[in-house]
């Protein structure tokens, strides 16, 4: 089969298509035909040497898949030959088969396309986990979403709007703003942190009760500072760059909180718990409670290119790789 292959960590570039053995599936396992495999940032780790686990090369990167179940190990139960299915590999995603435990694998409703599928576990896990398990938002209260136009962004207004909040967000390009506002953001801000603070003032009375940031930079403290009582600002990601350091005077103003997010570990030592939500947010996608945004696609091929789009900011919403 073909298989995109990291033979060295380091450029995104030297990435490359080739020919691979086919795997093979033992007991409790199934095999995968992949339809297609989702694109996020920790591929893109993986791939330049800089995540905090360093697989032995060369490997195959891509941690998400969605694809038709074509074999089945010994005492598999649970999957069937034909399902269509959602799966994280966490690597090894971005080729044209892949197996993974049949106990990670969840089927999938009607209404989810292949591409959209392979790009829903990350994202919109990281969002339901941050609203339920960590901010504990309340029906009727008021998020900002940083960064609404990227992958985690768009998934948190999704998942935000579907939990009964209202829904405020920022993007850089009006590409992006369009993007949130049609997943529902009631009002969508530039970005800008010089000007942040005054613009979220001027249309959201009272302050903010909920801001997600997978951003950082200085986008987080313009945003702690317009939390009302009790606020809470989720800390997710840094994809600008910079990890921000905040004044711990404004925590204390006004019983904020900052709360830490980390759903990959969560996810990893929380097996059951993990499964569990991600069938409530299908549930919800079958329900039609909540839509999923169609993903931009890629070739295979373009694997490096999709990576790099990714990290540079150029991508509206998520990439799926087809083969
Ligand atoms: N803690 C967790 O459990 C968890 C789970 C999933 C993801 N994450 C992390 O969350 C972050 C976002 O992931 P994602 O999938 O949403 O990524 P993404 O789709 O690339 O979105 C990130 C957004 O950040 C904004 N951004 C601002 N400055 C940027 C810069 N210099 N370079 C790149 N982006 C910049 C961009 O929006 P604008 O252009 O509109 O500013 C972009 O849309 C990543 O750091 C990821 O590792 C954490």
């Amino acid at each position: 089969m073909n298989a995109i292959v990291c033979h060295q960590p380091g450029e995104l570039e030297d990435l490359v298509l080739e020919e691979v053995s086919d795997p093979t599936v033992r007991a409790g396992q199934v095999e995968i035909e992949v339809e297609a495999a989702g694109v996020n940032y920790v591929d893109a780790l993986f791939v330049q040497g800089r995540y905090q686990i360093k697989p032995n090369p060369p490997f195959t990167p891509g941690s998400e898949v969605a694809g038709v179940v074509v074999a089945v190990g010994e005492g598999v139960t649970t999957v069937q030959l034909g399902d269509r299915v959602l799966a994280s590999p966490g690597l090894g995603g971005f080729a044209e088969r892949v197996v993974v435990s049949a106990s990670s694998c969840m089927t999938l409703p009607e209404t989810l396309t292949s591409v959209a599928a392979a790009c829903f576990t990350q994202s919109y896990s990281t969002a339901l986990y941050t609203y339920t398990e960590r901010v504990h938002l309340q029906p009727g209260e008021r998020v900002l979403v940083l960064g609404g136009g990227g992958g985690v962004g768009l998934a948190a207004i999704r998942v935000g709007v579907a939990l009964g909040a209202t829904v405020y967000a920022t993007a850089s390009t009006e590409q992006k703003r369009a993007a949130a506002r049609q997943a529902g953001a009631t009002a969508v801000f530039d970005g800008d942190p010089d000007s942040l603070k005054q613009a979220i003032r001027e249309v959201i009375d009272g302050g903010i009760d909920v801001v997600i940031d997978p951003v950082g930079g200085a986008s987080t403290e313009a945003s702690l500072r317009n939390l009302r009582d009790g606020g809470r600002l989720a800390v997710i990601g840094f994809a600008s760059g910079p990890i921000p350091a905040i004044p711990s005077n404004l925590v204390l103003l006004r019983n904020r909180s900052l709360v830490g997010v980390d759903w990959g570990i969560w996810a990893m030592t929380n097996g059951a718990r993990q499964q569990e939500l991600l069938r409530r947010l299908l549930e919800m996608v079958a329900d039609g409670q909540l839509l999923v945004d169609e993903p931009t696609t890629y070739r295979f091929s373009a694997a490096a290119q999709a990576l790099s789009d990714l990290v540079n900011r150029n991508v509206v919403g998520k990439i799926a790789l087809v083969p």
